[in-house]
């Protein structure tokens, strides 16, 4: 995610997500065993700079204080390359810290490494948390001919390179938290959603028309000779939006592990989520302000991996190319907010460990 906290400041998007997952932490966490609760430890799977995890944390030690008056360790997990400094920061200041009120019983620590990967002891997390990470594949899969965002693509070539990383990577998940949750411990995530092709007719997302303001600011600077064919090929979103059959797909009935060890998809409910920057919009009707908000919106996902696409740039060179990318997507964004406004599909599930 785009560095310095900027995700943070950009992702009222992510944070709305986030809410709708509250309900089923609490749940998870209500109805595990009492085994799950004698030493408390919830993962944060994706964290990032830290903000939207707050709410699920706090929710999460709520629910655990209900059971246990045992300390709780809470473990946000991220790439090595995270912007760590800036959850540091967050968790420490940030008023809606879920440290604020626990200072002694509330231990909170950071693990810099995949979710693809192993990241905890066996059968030691009460309950884990992601929202908004997990369509993110394990490494990126390569170049896209004609769009950023694959799943827009005609690149059939690539979209099964794609495709196929997302199934590999989903069971890796949840090999490895079928080891590390307790017996009746939970996995509860919040994902972003690909609806169902219908009739032949692929499947939407909802953000299609934002995304696509960005996919033609990338084309025009192919064609003013901005970014080479190469660079633009190479500038993708390293994510596959799953559809409910793809997240269901490993458990007929229940997902087993390598150890034996079986999950079960308790819940998974489709839903919507509005776009949080259109009401504004509505009362002003500053189109530059709700295009900053959407630019600055796909910049704080985008960024670190269009940047990686830029290999023989100098650092400036890289930024003046990003800027001005963004900026001629937020020009296209202002030029009509309406009709690119997005209504997101998004996915909340629990996963549980049996007994
Ligand atoms: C869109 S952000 C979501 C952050 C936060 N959970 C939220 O709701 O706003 C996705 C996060 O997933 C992280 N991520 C992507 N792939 C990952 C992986 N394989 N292991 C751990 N984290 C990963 C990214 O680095 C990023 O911080």
């Amino acid at each position: 995610m785009a560095g310095d906290g900027y995700y943070d400041r950009h992702s009222a998007t992510q944070q709305g997500a986030a809410v709708i997952g509250l309900d089923l932490l609490r749940t998870a966490i209500a109805e595990s065993d009492r085994g799950a609760m004698e030493s408390p430890k919830i993962a944060d799977l994706g964290c990032a700079q830290g903000h939207n995890s707050l709410a699920p944390m706090k929710a999460a030690i709520g629910a655990v204080r209900r059971r246990t008056t045992a300390d709780i360790d809470i473990v946000h997990t991220d790439l090595p390359g995270n912007d760590w400094t800036s959850l540091f920061e967050v968790i420490e200041h940030d008023p809606a810290s879920y440290m604020v009120g626990h200072k002694n019983d509330v231990h909170p620590s950071v693990i810099g490494r995949s979710f693809y990967k192993e990241l905890f002891a066996p059968a030691t997390l009460t309950a884990a948390w992601s929202s908004s990470s997990l369509h993110w594949l394990s490494a990126s899969p390569g170049p896209v001919a004609d769009n950023f965002f694959v799943q827009s693509s005609t690149d059939h070539v690539a979209i099964e390179r794609y495709r196929s990383r997302s199934v590999t990577d989903w069971t890796d998940f949840l090999a490895r938290r079928s080891v590390e949750l307790a017996p009746t411990a939970s996995v509860v995530f919040v994902d972003v959603l690909m609806g169902d092709a219908r009739g032949g007719v692929a499947g939407t997302m909802g953000s299609e028309a934002l995304f696509d303001t960005l996919e033609q600011a990338l084309r025009a600077a192919r064609s003013a000779g901005t970014i080479t064919a190469e660079e633009y090929a190479a500038m993708v979103y390293p994510t596959w939006f799953r559809s409910l059959d793809e997240v269901r797909a490993p458990f007929a009935p229940a997902f087993t592990g390598p150890g034996g060890e079986t999950l079960q998809l308790v819940t998974l409910e489709p839903t919507t989520l509005a776009d949080p920057f259109l009401a504004a919009y509505d009362t002003s009707g500053d189109a530059g302000a709700y295009a900053r908000q959407q630019a600055g919106f796909l910049r704080g996902f985008l960024e670190p991996s269009f940047g990686t696409a830029l290999p023989r740039r100098t650092a400036p060179q890289r930024t003046a190319i990003l800027d001005a990318v963004f900026a001629d997507a937020e020009r296209r964004i202002a030029a009509d907010p309406r009709a690119v406004s997005p209504t997101y599909k998004l996915a909340a599930g629990r996963i549980r460990r049996a007994a």
